[in-house]
Parts: structure tokens; C-alpha cells; sequence
């Protein structure tokens, strides 16, 4: 019968390669993060994972289509705090909900922001930075990764809480904007800890803060914004994978255990840590926890959009 079939397809699963959507550019901090836990994902699952990078409108372009996409379990993403949550406040026809159109798989990563510049940017610490950012909104321009990307959306309260409006220029994720940074081509951004960490230590951009409570074993040197002058500045992100809508809940928890198996490796662990990400643990792991998580998230963050895209007064 049918419905023999798709119990049989379900525990087979899976018997063929599983698309792994990343709604930004290669090389940025999501695919970053995908790349190392997928890799490990393929060998439990005994099949390929292949990443797919689909960039556009700041991650939504990719959303909507792993949406879209048959709840079969061989088309999934990983979404993040801007896709799977900062996007619902800042675009007012979103195509989907990240509340109710996804099957929460598993966190993969937390994701501390920093404050970066390039490197000739003419402030020696954050309260330099602030007072000439106040200064020179005007001539300085701000790098991010499209319109409900974490960049843009943590730039977007950083520059609200100083009053400034610098000139966006979007890229199709934080990989390029990291590119354009490091060649001095734009002046600042915010970004998530993993893109930043090797670029830090060459010493081929600044950091000025993170803005969590607490400094990154992966990068001590680096105040938190508290530590250097700006404690209302607090942000931190993190990437997720997902489902579309009906995905079967075997099938959902083959994926979330392969994800859990993955980070618990040793390896995969290493090099999550090395770039300063938070990897989750115990319950923070399971789709219920995710899937309220992610409501928690977009409670959070759409009055802060709402806010910082209001008139300054
Ligand atoms: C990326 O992978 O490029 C980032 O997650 C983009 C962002 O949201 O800032």
C-alpha cells in the first residue's frame, strides 16, 4: 500500500543524497558551520549531504524554497537567528513562518558577535570607534549580508543605539563582506565569531568587542562590549538545521541523533571551538528546543528591528 511505502521509505532513510540548503555564500560563518557538521552527518547517515549555497534577500530567497521543498527529508537547511527569526520583523510579506513552515532539526552552533573594522579604520579601541562612527556616519559605510541577515540585524541595533546612519552594502553573506573588509573596501561590520577568528589572528582586520557577557576562549584578547565602554550592546546568533513542514518524525529524528553524534566528535567539536562557537548541549539539542527557541527568538528580535528601523528622534 501506500502507506506501507512511506513507512518502509521512512526507515530506509536515507537511500539517496540529502541536499543541505545554506541560504548564504561559501565561505561565511553558516556555511562554515554546515560544512563541519555535515561532513560528519554524512558518514552516520551513511550518504552523501550535499551543501547547497542559495544566496539571496538575506537568507529568505533560500527559506522560502526549503519550504517549498518536499517534506521528504532529502531537502533541508540550516537557518539561522536572521533567516529563522530577525527576518519575520523586517520583511512585512515574508513567504513563510519560521514558527510553523519547518521541522526544527537540531542547533548546531551558538555564534557571539563582534564588532569588526578594517584594519586602517582610525579608532585604536571601542569608545574611539563609537565617537567617530557618531561623528562620520556619513562618509563611513557598513558591510552586511542582505536585509534580515545576522549582520545586518545586529549592525542595524548597534548603529541605533549611536545614532548612526552609515551606508549599507549588501553582500551575499558575510564571506564576501569579510573579503571586501579585509581589502579595505568597507569600513565596518558585525559578524558572527566563526567568519572572524582566523582573520583576527593574521591581524588583517580589527575587532573591537564581542558583544556577549563574557570573553571567547577562541579570541581572549577581545573585550566585551561591557568591559569597553558599551554594555547596552549585546547581541549573539546562532545556525540551526531544518525541515520543511511534514517532514516525518522518524526521518526528523534520525537527523536530529545524527546531529548529536556529530557534535559529540571529538574532531567536529575541535574545530567548532577553535572558530569560538558555543556548541549546545544536553536538552538544548532536541527539536522541541529548538522549535521554542526559535519563537523565543523572533519575540526578541522584532521589537528590536521595529525600533532601530524608526526615525531616530
Ligand atoms: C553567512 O553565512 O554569510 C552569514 O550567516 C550571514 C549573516 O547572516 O550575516
Amino acid at each position: 500500500s501506500v502507506l506501507g511505502l512511506g513507512a518502509a521509505s521512512a526507515q530506509d532513510y536515507p537511500s539517496r543524497p540529502v541536499t543541505v540548503i545554506v541560504p548564504f555564500a561559501a565561505g561565511g560563518p553558516t556555511d562554515v558551520i554546515t560544512r563541519i557538521v555535515t561532513e560528519h552527518m554524512s558518514r552516520t547517515l551513511g550518504q552523501q549531504l550535499i551543501v547547497e549555497n542559495v544566496v539571496g534577500a538575506g537568507g529568505t530567497t533560500a527559506s522560502t524554497r526549503a519550504k517549498r521543498a518536499a517534506p521528504d527529508g532529502y531537502t533541508i537547511m540550516t537557518g539561522h537567528m536572521g533567516t529563522h527569526a530577525a527576518s519575520v520583523g523586517l520583511y512585512p510579506n515574508l513567504q513563510y513562518d519560521p514558527r510553523t513552515d519547518f521541522e526544527p532539526l537540531g542547533m548546531l552552533a551558538g555564534t557571539p558577535i563582534l564588532i569588526l573594522a578594517k584594519k586602517d579604520f582610525p579608532a585604536k579601541d571601542l569608545k574611539e570607534f563609537v565617537t567617530y562612527v557618531k561623528a562620520n556616519a556619513a562618509k563611513l559605510n557598513n558591510a552586511h549580508a542582505g536585509v534580515g541577515s545576522v549582520s545586518f540585524t545586529t549592525c542595524l541595533y548597534l548603529n541605533h543605539i549611536l545614532g548612526a546612519k552609515p551606508a549599507p552594502i549588501p553582500f551575499g553573506g558575510t564571506g564576501p563582506s569579510m573579503n571586501a573588509l579585509v581589502a579595505g573596501q568597507v569600513d565596518y561590520m558585525c559578524d558572527q565569531i566563526v567568519n572572524a577568528v582566523p582573520q583576527i589572528k593574521g591581524g588583517t582586520i580589527k575587532a573591537y568587542a564581542i558583544a556577549t557577557a563574557e570573553r571567547n576562549p577562541a579570541l581572549p584578547d577581545v573585550p566585551t562590549t561591557k568591559e569597553a565602554g558599551l554594555p547596552e550592546y549585546v547581541a549573539s546568533a546562532w545556525n540551526a538545521m531544518f525541515a520543511p513542514k511534514g517532514t516525518p518524525k522518524p526521518i526528523v529524528d534520525k537527523l536530529n541523533a545524527a546531529i548529536v553524534k556529530a557534535l559529540d566528535d571529538e574532531n567536529v567539536r575541535k574545530r567548532l571551538l577553535e572558530l569560538g562557537s558555543d556548541i549546545p548541549q544536553g536538552k538544548d539539542r532536541t527539536p522541541e528546543a529548538l522549535g521554542a527557541f526559535v519563537k523565543a527568538e523572533v519575540d526578541k528580535w522584532t521589537p528590536i528591528t521595529k525600533a532601530a528601523a524608526e526615525p531616530q528622534k
